[in-house]
């Protein structure tokens, strides 16, 4: 598969996705979204790939947004009858598999909204997340004003709307929009050791912790719970539960089927 831009890269069980238009600080325009559509479905179905980081390419930017410069001749009819921002729904956030977001740079309106995308974020020092739409006359089109709400709560989310401020990486963990703050220049490092521990585990039992997690941040306590112990009961009957568990017990390292 050849992507106009962005790159991606096997390292073992990981793959890195790099967002590759720092001329335009990788904003996102239909050709990005299709490229990340092929590329996340093309991750989700190999089974030797078990966790990926989505990265921008150059220091500047992880992503600036959506395209302004595509969005600029559109009328509501385009918008609509196109509808608009619904790709990232069908081509990023149904990723089963588990993915990192390491964010050097700006995070801005589309690009703040594709981080929170991931299963977590990992920020540089650098990091700068907003939701800046409110000054071109809009709001918030991929999930910022619902995404950024349950992640960092009513305040905050309302502040970074409406005033459309940035937020820096200490800002940003402070209230739980990221997991952790590394140096800039070990941002790559330290997003693929994390990828490579989780590519270390059980797949499938991956793959359920992050529908596990994510149905605590989209549904209600208690079919959220129900689903848990739905989802744990499923798992018991994988060959990885019986290798798990066997393993510990004989004090060696598990070999994992995948299944
Ligand atoms: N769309 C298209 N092009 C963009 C862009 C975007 N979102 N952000 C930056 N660029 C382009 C600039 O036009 C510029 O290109 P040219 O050299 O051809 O003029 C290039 O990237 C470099 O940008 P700047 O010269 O502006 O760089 P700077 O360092 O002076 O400023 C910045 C950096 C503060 C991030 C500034 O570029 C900026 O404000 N960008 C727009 C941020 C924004 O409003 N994002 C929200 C977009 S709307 C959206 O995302 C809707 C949604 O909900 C999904």
């Amino acid at each position: 598969m050849t992507y106009e831009t962005i790159l991606v890269e096997q390292r073992d069980a990981v793959t890195l996705i790099t967002l590759n238009r720092p001329q335009a600080l990788n904003a996102l325009n239909s050709r990005v979204l299709a490229d990340l559509s092929a590329a996340f479905g093309a991750y989700d179905g190999d089974p030797t790939q078990r966790c990926a980081v989505l990265t921008g390419s150059g220091e500047k930017a992880f992503a600036a947004g959506a395209d302004i410069k595509e969005m600029v001749y559109k009328d509501a009819a385009d918008f609509f009858l196109e509808d608009f921002f619904s790709g990232w729904q069908t081509g990023v956030v149904a990723t089963r598999k588990p993915w990192i977001a390491a964010v050097n740079g700006f995070a801005l309106g589309g690009g703040c909204e594709l981080a929170m995308m991931a299963d977590y974020i990992i920020a540089a020092d650098t990091a700068k997340f907003g939701q800046p739409e409110i000054k071109l006359g809009v709001a918030p089109g991929m999930g910022g004003s619902q995404r950024l709400t349950r992640a960092v709560g009513k305040a905050k989310a309302m502040d970074m709307c409406l005033t459309g401020r940035m937020m820096g990486a200490e800002e940003a963990e402070r209230a739980g929009l990221v997991s952790r703050i590394v140096p800039a220049a070990a941002l790559l490092d330290e997003a693929l050791k994390d990828a490579a521990l989780i590519a270390s585990m059980p797949p499938m039992a991956a793959m359920v912790n992050k529908e596990m997690v994510n149905i605590a941040f989209e549904t209600g306590l208690a079919q959220g719970l129900l689903t848990e112990r739905r989802l744990f009961q499923i798992l018991t009957a994988t060959e990885d539960k019986k290798e798990g568990m066997t393993a510990f017990v004989e004090k060696r390292a598990g070999v994992w089927k995948g299944r």
